[in-house]
């Protein structure tokens, strides 16, 4: 058997793709099996669209991918999955644009990725197709015959019904999700709306976890995703990330770190996330000079409008802390935009007395969980997390909450400032072992097997 993992991004071995966590997931995946093929975009935009795909080998992984036109990026990508699929799915109805040739750019290339995948397949393959931007790929594909075994999975939330009912054409999307044997999603909930959604868009019993259509069965169930926690540990205490480590250790003296690192987009709540740390001064100035907050906001998705605006609402709020706060020997937030190494990030966290990771919807966050894998278990820092990340559901020993709730969320930094020891391992030692219980094998491992026991 072979697993052909299809995404848009594609992460080729020393890419800068690699630095995320999902990108790791699939390519242990891959690795794992006896060959495997991953498909997808090339990253680059062309003047034509064009159907050259470029293969490169890595070990027993083929890398195969193809690049988009202008016109496709900005309907498929830009407009429909990332303003339109992306909001909606994150329960985010007011930001969410809906435009029609969007929609048609959309369903143009899941069309042409599976006539050029469908060419490339074997009757043996596994297809494991990756996230919102390729909903509709097994519909392509089942209309160009392909009859092989093909599973989804949605790393993003699935809001209920009544939300998603909102987008114009959703009944096209429902079909699309049918064509499936298997829908996985983070957690339970996802799963709950997703069910509950197609099963009445489609009119279709649901039998199990299942729904029954057009004479196939496709189930649908949580697989949390999950990281290699002892391999993100060594990472943290591994040559690099010791002396980022030591270094920041000695730079913050007695000072204590709260550490946020989140892709630089309006679902991670950092807006709130920085009046929540101002909060925290405000309302125990006895903190202030103690503590520093570093957010490592890479950028993204910058051709979207709601992304840049809320840039600079967020480099606004951080000019103004620094200046109603800083003294002449302490700043009070750090914010940088650089895409650090893992090396340096697990150092970094290692480093952090306190983890902040506050997004206001969130598939699951891995962030939440290599902070936790990173730290010294005889000294650990304590994790501050959102309810509403697919983490809390796994995560209950850290402090969990409502990201709305902003001065409740500076009161928890301060409890994470002044937790003693012992509790802080207890909570430590009873997350790391879920992230064990819990891990990356684990959640490739359950997912394909189950889509292996589809259709038994
Ligand atoms: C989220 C999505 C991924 C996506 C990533 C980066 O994690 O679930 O599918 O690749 O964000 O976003 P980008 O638009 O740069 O691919």
């Amino acid at each position: 058997m072979r697993l052909v993992v299809v995404s848009n991004r594609v992460a080729l071995p020393d890419s800068s793709d690699r630095a995320g966590g999902l990108a790791v997931a699939l390519d242990e995946a891959l690795r794992e099996g006896s060959e495997g093929l991953w498909f997808g975009w090339n990253g680059e935009t062309s003047r034509r669209p064009s159907d050259s795909v470029h293969e490169q080998r890595h070990g027993k992984v083929s890398f195969a991918t193809v690049a988009l036109s202008r016109e496709e990026f900005a309907g498929y990508y830009e407009s429909y999955a990332n303003r339109c699929l992306w909001p909606l799915l994150h329960f985010r109805v007011d930001l969410t644009a809906y435009d029609e040739e969007a929609e048609h750019q959309y369903r143009a290339v899941n069309e042409r990725f599976a006539r050029l995948l469908a060419a490339r397949l074997r009757p043996d393959d596994v297809i494991w197709v990756q996230d919102y931007h390729l909903i509709p790929l097994a519909g392509a594909l089942r209309r160009l015959g392909v009859s092989q075994r093909i599973g989804f999975f949605l790393h993003i939330p699935f809001p209920p019904a009544a939300l998603f009912e909102t987008l114009p054409g959703h009944e096209r999307l429902a079909e699309d999700f049918a064509a499936y044997d298997l829908i996985g999603t983070q957690t339970e909930a996802d799963a709950a709306h997703l069910r509950d959604y197609l099963a009445k868009t489609l009119a279709v019993p649901l039998e199990g976890g299942s729904l029954l259509h057009r004479g196939r069965e496709v189930r649908l169930d949580a697989f949390p995703i999950g990281i290699d926690p002892a391999g993100f540990r060594a990472l943290a205490t591994a040559e690099e990330g010791e002396s980022e480590f030591l270094r920041l250790r000695a730079n913050l003296r007695d000072r204590a770190l709260v550490v946020g690192v989140d892709r630089l987009d309006y679902t991670k709540g950092l807006v709130r996330r920085m009046r929540a740390f101002e909060s925290l001064l405000a309302q125990f100035p006895e903190a202030r000079r103690q503590v520093e907050y570093l957010q490592v906001a890479p950028l993204s998705r910058e051709q979207v409008e709601d992304y840049r605006r809320f840039r600079l609402e967020l480099e606004q709020l951080t000019v103004k802390i620094n200046a109603q706060y800083g003294e002449t020997d302490w700043t009070p937030v750090h914010y940088i935009n650089r895409i650090l190494s893992r090396a340096t990030l697990a150092g970094l966290y290692r480093a952090a007395s306190i983890g902040l990771v506050t997004p206001i919807r969130d598939g699951m966050n891995l962030v939440a969980k290599e902070y936790v894998a990173a730290q010294d278990a005889d000294d650990p820092g304590v994790l501050v997390l959102s309810r509403f990340a697919g983490a809390s559901a796994q995560m209950p020993e850290a402090l969990l909450v409502n990201p709305y709730d902003v001065a409740s969320v500076g009161r928890a930094l301060e409890q994470a400032r002044q937790m003693p020891r012992a509790e802080r391992r207890a909570r430590h030692a009873a997350l790391y072992a879920g992230l064990c219980r819990q891990d990356l094998r684990g959640w490739r491992q359950s997912y394909l097997d189950s889509l292996r026991g589809t259709r038994a």
